[in-house]
């Protein structure tokens, strides 16, 4: 039963009069009541996280068993940035009482904290059987959905969080996020709207309102809140290739400088300034690649396939059909992203192996179940250190994004069995050598030049097809691939 005197300060308390609260509170524990839950809550609530552990720690320490004061403790704990005593501590309070939304909230939030998702969902879903339809606990399973990459579950969770509550901001941000990620480009520009609407003087949510902007094809009405939001280099960046999209090469140059002034070590900012420039980069730009394909690895086969026309992998194994090429069994499918070519290559006896930087394109590739192994790695690196060989090497739509090939083939031609095949595709350039387009960022390769690379690797029967290989703002892009064979006996 709490004193009379007690709930007098609670009341204050609850009607966020805190400084008379906690008084009232002090004075309660001078006259010998016990004071250390709502004590505690008080300074959660102001964010006097390091005051409240020293509260709760000798409480805790004195009485492992005290449910509300374990949980108190363990969101203090959190909050000052200390997550793996948090979560021992919310482990602790659903061991005291499975199920309880708070001990579960507290878990969940420490799980997340620590990028332990799995254990993050497992917590959320016990404390939403015992709290169904609890706003935090519904939010906060919405965000483990999220980063577990499980994005139409994430959305849906979202979207029901904003429906029973559209004045929180938080989730309509997040929201706009799995949104964006997951290319729906419309309904992420209304929820970014929402979000300004909510906090018009935020400087990230007009950051993020920009981006929307941005991605929705807005680009003037972008730069207002780019300005306002402070921008960040990923931002201005955007906002640069719009520009350049739009021709406006002037006002690109000036964005991209903007960008690398915040952002000078970024890999995106350092490839676009380049193929601005004209001066081409040196090397493999792994950061860049890595970074652009992980982002994109969710939305990549919708946009790529269904939005793009991109049609390499159905087209390849055709190809290579037509010039005789049909008995192969071990196969390398370098740069082989979500494994769209390796589900075209696959058939009885054949043994397929994968390679590609980007670690979220492989895990939807291994939902595929069509490759023997695959590994996350530099295509280079990986066919000058690979101890076996293959007898047909392929790379579609992967030398768009390296500049230097020569290095490649001569490393591929030791990957292959005598008599072996390699078949890759290109962007072609028109120009006499590479060029690096300042609007996509990808490299263009001249089909002679690659010829005459190939020879001096050692490849033979060289052959080629152009084709389109996907469309670019509705135009088509134009391709070729090209095969090439390492001869049975060395000449
Ligand atoms: C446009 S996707 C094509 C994926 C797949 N080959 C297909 O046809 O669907 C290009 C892929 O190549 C990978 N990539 C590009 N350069 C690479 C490199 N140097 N090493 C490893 N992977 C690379 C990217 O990570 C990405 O997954």
């Amino acid at each position: 039963m709490l004193s009379p005197r007690l709930q007098t300060f609670m009341a204050l308390h609850r009607a966020g009069k805190f400084a008379e609260a906690e008084a009232g509170y002090r004075d309660c524990r001078r006259a010998g009541i016990d004071v250390v839950i709502p004590l505690s809550a008080l300074l959660l609530q102001q964010g006097r996280n390091a005051e409240a552990i020293v509260e709760l720690e000798p409480v805790v320490a004195a009485q492992p068993e005290n449910f509300a004061a374990v949980v108190n403790l363990s969101i203090a704990l959190r909050q000052q940035g200390e997550a793996e005593r948090a979560l021992e501590y919310a482990r602790r309070a659903c061991e005291l009482r499975p199920g309880e939304a708070s001990a579960c909230n507290a878990r969940g939030l420490a799980a997340l904290a620590l990028d332990e998702n799995e254990e993050a969902l497992a917590a959320l879903d016990a404390g939403l059987k015992s709290a169904p339809g609890n706003v935090p606990l519904e939010l906060h399973r919405a965000k483990a959905l999220r980063n577990l990459g499980r994005l139409r579950d994430a959305l849906a969770a979202f979207e029901r969080i904003v429906k029973v509550d559209p004045g929180m901001l938080e989730a309509w941000r997040d929201l706009g996020v799995v949104q964006a990620r997951l290319g729906m480009v419309g309904p992420a520009l209304a929820s970014a709207t929402q979000a300004r609407n909510l906090a018009p003087a935020d400087s990230e949510v007009l950051l993020e309102y920009a981006v929307a902007l941005l991605r929705a094809g807005r680009t003037a009405e972008a730069e207002q809140f780019l300005e306002r939001g402070g921008g960040n280099g990923g931002a201005w960046l955007m906002f640069g290739q719009a520009l350049l999209r739009e021709g406006n090469v002037q006002g690109a140059r000036k964005a991209l400088e903007r960008a690398h002034a915040l952002e000078p070590d970024s890999p995106y900012v350092r490839h676009f300034r380049a193929a601005l420039s004209g001066e081409l980069p040196e090397g493999i730009e792994s950061d860049y690649i890595r970074g652009l394909f992980d982002d994109f690895a969710d939305r990549f086969e919708s946009t790529l396939v269904n939005n793009l026309g991109y049609g390499v992998p159905k087209r390849l194994p055709r190809f290579l059909a037509e010039q005789g090429v049909e008995t192969f069994t071990d196969i390398l499918d370098l740069g082989c992203g979500t494994g769209l070519m390796g589900a075209e290559l696959a058939g009885a006896g054949r043994r397929i192996d994968g390679v590609d930087l980007s670690g979220r394109m492989l895990a939807v590739a291994r939902e595929k179940d069509v490759y023997r192994e695959l590994h996350e790695g530099e295509v280079l690196a990986f066919l000058q250190t690979a101890p076996q060989q293959w007898d047909l090497i392929v790379a579609a739509d992967v030398f768009i994004y390296i500049r230097a090939l020569e290095p490649i083939f001569a490393a591929a031609w030791q990957r292959l069995r005598p008599g072996g095949h390699f078949v890759f595709s290109i962007e072609r350039s028109e120009g006499a050598e590479t060029q690096l387009i300042a609007e996509t960022g990808r490299y263009r390769h001249h089909v002679q030049a690659l010829r005459a690379a190939l020879e001096q690797a050692g490849f033979t029967g060289i052959c080629l097809e152009d084709l389109v290989i996907r469309k670019e703002s509705g135009h088509p892009v134009a391709g070729s691939l090209l095969l090439a064979q390492r001869p049975l006996k060395q000449a």
